[in-house]
């Protein structure tokens, strides 16, 4: 790591720790000396699995990958005695706006101001690259931390779980028509979609999580692109989404579609909550409300509305 970004990250630490020392419920025997914020790597990602295994989420090395990839200089591990002992990722979703995921602190070692500094840390990362809004999907366990932060609520998430065996006798016949593998020639209208329907400028995103096996578009019968999917292997389940469509009818005939290739796989779903129809649906096809997550944001309120998200691409990047 190139020295001077040692040095910022020792200083941003140091700002912490006052803080810390003084907190009303942490005392300073609770922290210990010598951690360090660093980069994560790609070979780090093994040791990353069984800190991110105990809080039970579904990411695979593949997601991990996938988010250093896409932003190296801003996925941030603490480290204590040679140890990792907790994560957070940033992703920059346009020029102004950012996601903050995958924030987990190793069981044994939460409580001790570790979660907030590393918060601290991708908070620091992102303003002062100058991006005015960070977005994130937070665990009930993590509102806390957020809200003292001052992340603010922008709304609700229902993750709901389904088993694609009650889906492979769907018909389908009647849509395949319409329904095209997600090749790059389709990569423009996509994005273009998605910036209209979500309010989210993530190219780069979408074309990290994209592969022709795993995703649909849906075309007008003109030839344009109104709605398109993608679903990944998922350590619990198979994560399904980005779901983005002008019409709930075409969001479900994507999620149909979606669910019938995946091989009488289990799939979790993350749905905003305004999408009371597009629920209804899902629960009458067999879906079960698994979890929720509240949608925060800190910094500028965002204008736009996601009225044509359907399902998110997953908590760590929304
Ligand atoms: C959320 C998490 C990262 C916090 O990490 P942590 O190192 O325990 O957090 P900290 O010690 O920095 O504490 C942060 C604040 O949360 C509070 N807090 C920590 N654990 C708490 C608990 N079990 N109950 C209530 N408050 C708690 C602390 O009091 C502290 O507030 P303060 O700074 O005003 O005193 C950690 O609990 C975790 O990994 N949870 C599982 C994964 C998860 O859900 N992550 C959130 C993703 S959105």
């Amino acid at each position: 790591m190139p020295r001077l970004m040692q040095c910022c990250i020792s200083f941003s630490i140091l700002k912490d720790f006052p803080r810390i020392f003084l907190g009303k419920e942490l005392t300073p025997f609770m922290v210990k000396r010598g951690a360090t914020i660093r980069n994560i790597t790609l070979p780090d990602i093994p040791r990353l699995m069984p800190i991110k295994n105990q809080a039970g989420w579904n990411q695979i090395p593949g997601d991990w990958a996938r988010l250093i990839r896409l932003n190296p200089g801003g996925c941030f591990c603490i480290q204590v005695d040679g140890e990792i002992i907790g994560t957070v990722t940033t992703t920059p979703v346009s020029s102004k706006m950012a996601w903050v995921g995958m924030l987990v602190v190793r069981e044994d070692e939460r409580g001790r101001g570790f979660g907030r500094m590393l918060l601290n840390q991708a908070i620091h990362y992102l303003e002062s690259r100058g991006f005015t809004t960070i977005f994130l999907d937070a665990t009930p366990v993590g509102k806390p931390l957020y809200l003292s932060a001052g992340f603010k609520t922008r709304g609700v998430l229902k993750r709901h779980v389904i088993n694609t065996l009650n889906i492979a006798s769907l018909e389908m016949e009647g849509v395949k028509g319409r329904l095209r593998e997600f090749s790059s020639e389709f990569m423009d209208s996509v994005c273009n979609l998605d910036k209209k329907m979500t309010g989210y400028d993530r190219r780069d995103v979408i074309k990290s999580l994209v592969s022709p096996e795993t995703s649909k578009v849906h075309l007008k019968p003109d030839g344009t692109v109104d709605g398109y999917i993608i679903w990944r292997e998922g350590q619990n389940f198979t994560q399904v989404g980005p779901l983005v469509a002008r019409e709930a009818e075409i969001a479900r005939v994507l999620v149909i579609c979606a669910m019938s290739s995946m091989n009488l796989d289990v799939g979790c779903i993350d749905v905003p909550s305004e999408r009371q129809h597009f629920e209804i649906f899902l629960k009458g096809i067999g879906a079960v409300p698994a979890r929720e997550f509240t949608r925060m944001y800190k910094g500028k309120h965002p204008s736009f509305t996601s009225d044509g998200e359907f399902a998110t691409s997953g908590p760590e990047k929304g």
